[in-house]
C-alpha cells in the first residue's frame, strides 16, 4: 500500500528552471538571482556532490534537482527527513519497495537509488536551505558504483517519463512542506530500515543498535549495555 501526497491547498508552487549539464545543480541554485521556491533541474551534472565531499555519480538519464528554501522556517531543522519522505512516496507511487537508511539515502532492492544533500547558507541577513534531491530513474552506468547503485530503470527494466518524476517529486516536497513536524517524522519513521540493526557509527566507530526514530528525525540508538542516546549528525553504516 502506498500514499499519493496532493496538497490541496499550496501556499506555493515551485517555478521549475531546466539545464542540459551543470556543475552542480546545488550550486546554481544558491546564485543570487534565485529566490525561495524555485527549482533548478539539469539532465547530468560534471561535479555532482554528496555528503561530506564524496561525487555524486550524475549520468544522463538520472533526476539531478535542487530546490531553494526559507532557511528559517519552521521546516528547515528537519528538511532532510523530509525530502527523504517525500522521495521514499514517490518511489512507492512508482510501485517501488523503497526504505530509508538515516539520514538520507533511499534504498530499492538492496541498492542505493536516491541521496539527498541540504545545504544551509545565508546572504545578506537571510538564511535558506539549498535542497538537493538525485534520483537515479534510467540510469544504467554507475561505473566504480556499480555495485552499491540501482535505479529504477535498473529494477524493472522500463522507461520512465523524467518530467513526470519531477512532477511528482516536487509535489510531494510540497506537501511535507506544509504537512508540518509530525506527520513529515512520522513518515519519515515508517519508512526507515534501519531500526532493529547493529550499526556503526561514523564518528567514533562505535557500534550500536538503532532503535528508533525520535520526534525531531534523530536516531536513537542504543549500546551493549542498555544505554540510549540520539544521533544528530554523522552517517551509518548498517552492519546486519
Ligand atoms: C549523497 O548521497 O551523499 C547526496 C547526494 C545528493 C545529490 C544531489 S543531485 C542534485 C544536487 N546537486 C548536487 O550536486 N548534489 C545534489
Amino acid at each position: 500500500m502506498h500514499t499519493v501526497y496532493i496538497t490541496k491547498n499550496p501556499k506555493r508552487r515551485f517555478n521549475v528552471y531546466l539545464f542540459g549539464k551543470l556543475p552542480s545543480t546545488n550550486d546554481e541554485i544558491k546564485k543570487a538571482v534565485y529566490n525561495p521556491f524555485d527549482a533548478v533541474i539539469a539532465n547530468n551534472q560534471s561535479d555532482g556532490k554528496g555528503r561530506n565531499g564524496r561525487p555524486f555519480v550524475s549520468n544522463e538519464g538520472g533526476l539531478y534537482m535542487s530546490v531553494l528554501l526559507d532557511g528559517d522556517a519552521p521546516f528547515a531543522e528537519y528538511i532532510t527527513p523530509l525530502a527523504g519522505a517525500a522521495a521514499a512516496s514517490v518511489l512507492e507511487e512508482f510501485g517501488f519497495d523503497a526504505g530509508i537508511k538515516w539520514v538520507n539515502d533511499i534504498f530499492v532492492g538492496g541498492g542505493k537509488i536516491c541521496g539527498i544533500l541540504a545545504e544551509k547558507f545565508s546572504r545578506g541577513e537571510k538564511n535558506y536551505i539549498a535542497l538537493g534531491i538525485g534520483l537515479n530513474v534510467n540510469n544504467k552506468n554507475f561505473g566504480e558504483f556499480a555495485d552499491i547503485a540501482t535505479s529504477m530503470f535498473l529494477q524493472t527494466n522500463s522507461r520512465y517519463r523524467l518530467s513526470e518524476v519531477a512532477g511528482r517529486v516536487l509535489e510531494t516536497l510540497n506537501f511535507f512542506l506544509a504537512a508540518g513536524k509530525k506527520k513529515t517524522i512520522d513518515v519519515f519513521r515508517e519508512k526507515s530500515i534501519v531500526l532493529g540493526k547493529k550499526i556503526v557509527l561514523s564518528d567514533g566507530g562505535d557500534r550500536v543498535t538503532a532503535v528508533g526514530i525520535d520526534g525531531d528525525g534523530g536516531l536513537i540508538v542504543e549500546d551493549g549495555k542498555g544505554n540510549r542516546r540520539v544521533i544528530t549528525a554523522g552517517s551509518i553504516r548498517v552492519e546486519d
